[in-house]
């Protein structure tokens, strides 16, 4: 994604949302995305670029995906003009009933089996940035608040915020209990919104597992949480993206799988949001969805969905794709063994420099603690080592606090997104800058 510039202010007068900065565009975030684009490391032509780490993609099953698609070339090919203009004139927003139906087994087939979705309540949206703010705009009105736990994931700004004007408080986790959400945690956040800010509190939404820390929220919590939306009647969104990133099935729970535990009680309030982005590698296809247990907000998302749907020819193809149970299978398994390999590598790597990393059992990324190489235990600090880490050893990794951590010094560092050579030569450079600051200290 290449960063617009801001030009200056336009003559004619435009929106109010146009001219908010609640986008969360100008944080470190997107800024070292820029760096990136302005000197893009490649191996032969640009070996002292900068080295893109700051972007939760995911490459390391691309293979597998085109071996698919090289035997099935009736998943992305029409029959028969029939088929084409069948699928040229679709324009229901409910979405081909196949679609939704493989979405339906893939999304169980990822909970090891543990969870049961109906096709019926699978609402289409392009990807799970569109999901997240459609459901903002069904739950909550401009100026109330959605209560989210940082470290967050930084688009979340601009999804949750910028045009649907509803406010984002932190509720604040740290590392004294690997960033884990407790009651306290949570009722500090609502009283926050509530009795200081003045604002009417909808919800809370999650990550899970969560981007960035790459871990897992433990059962116990989850039904901390779904108590506590209960005892304050407000909703909760669970964002499970990488639910297919988790190194294995069983580590990840489903909010889901606490409904049916609870045997559906309250379940009116839970919405689950996911896309295919990450665990199939694929953002650029836009496939994501709402599955919602409430009735209401089925159907007003899928009217809303008009705005962002999903094209009738990427519907076919991943109905295709995803019904064929021996795909699935095997590519869920081995993309979950790949992610491992790639995060044991790198975190044993860090590990050997001193250099610690929260634990993790999901995701693109590993969460890494640069605490203790501070100048000063301050944003500030943290922004200091974050600009040496883009302008000197040139690596784009993204800083805690561009994605609200209230504790300076950790930083998410992606590994999915390149080759494993390029992921050495990133840890070659770490390395070389972390004997340079020991020999000067
Ligand atoms: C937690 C989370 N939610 C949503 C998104 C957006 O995903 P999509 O590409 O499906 O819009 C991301 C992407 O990084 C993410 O990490």
């Amino acid at each position: 994604m290449t960063v617009e510039i801001e030009q200056s202010p336009p003559a004619v007068g435009l929106s109010k949302i146009a001219v908010s900065s609640t986008h969360g565009e100008d944080s470190p975030y997107f800024a070292g995305w820029k760096a990136y684009d302005e000197n893009a490391y490649d191996e032969s032509s640009n070996p002292s670029g900068v080295i893109q780490m700051g972007l939760a993609e995911n490459q390391v099953s691309f293979d597998l995906v085109e071996d698919y698609l090289g035997k099935h070339s009736e998943a992305s090919n029409w029959e028969s003009s029939k088929g084409f203009r069948e699928n040229a004139l679709f324009q229901d927003y409910h979405g081909l009933l196949s679609f939704r139906k493989a979405m339906a087994s893939f999304m169980e087939q990822i909970r090891g089996g543990r969870a049961k979705f109906d096709p019926e309540r699978i609402v289409l949206t392009a990807g799970a940035t569109a999901g997240n703010e459609l459901l903002t705009f069904i739950l909550a009105d401009p100026g109330d608040a959605l209560l989210v736990p940082t470290p967050y994931y930084p688009g979340f700004d601009r999804d949750l915020r910028w045009r649907t004007g509803v406010n984002i408080v932190p509720i604040h986790c740290d590392s004294s209990n690997n960033f884990q959400i407790t009651s306290q945690a949570l009722e500090a956040a609502y009283s926050e919104a509530k009795n200081k800010n003045n604002m009417k509190v909808r919800g809370v939404l999650i990550a899970n597992p969560s981007n960035p820390l790459g871990a897992t929220i433990q059962r116990v919590v989850l039904h901390q949480i779904l108590d506590f939306v209960t005892k304050k009647n407000i909703h909760l969104v669970s964002d499970e993206i990488y639910s297919g990133s988790t190194f294995s099935s069983s580590e990840f729970i489903s909010i889901a799988e606490i409904l049916e535990a609870r045997k559906y009680k309250d379940s009116e309030r839970v919405h689950i949001v996911y896309s295919l982005s990450k665990d199939l590698g694929l953002p650029g296809f836009r496939v994501g969805t709402i599955y919602s247990y409430n009735d209401k907000v089925v159907t007003t998302a899928r009217r809303m969905s008009s705005f962002t749907l999903i094209s009738s020819q990427t519907q076919h193809l991943f109905a295709s794709m995803l019904s064929d149970k021996d795909f699935t299978e095997n590519y869920i398994k081995t993309n979950r063994e790949r992610l491992r390999k790639r995060y044991v590598m790198i975190t044993e790597d860090l590990k050997s420099i001193g250099i610690e990393c929260l634990k993790g059992n999901a995701g693109l990324f590993c969460w890494m603690n640069l605490g203790p190489f501070l100048n000063t235990p301050t944003r500030e600090g943290e922004l200091a080592l974050w600009k040496s880490m883009v302008h000197e050893v040139k690596l784009n990794i993204s800083p805690g606090s561009s994605c609200h951590c209230s504790e300076p010094g950790w930083f998410r560092v992606c590994f999915a997104n390149m080759s494993e050579q390029t992921l050495e030569v990133a840890m070659k450079r770490i390395k070389i800058f972390m004997e340079q600051k020991e020999r000067s200290s």
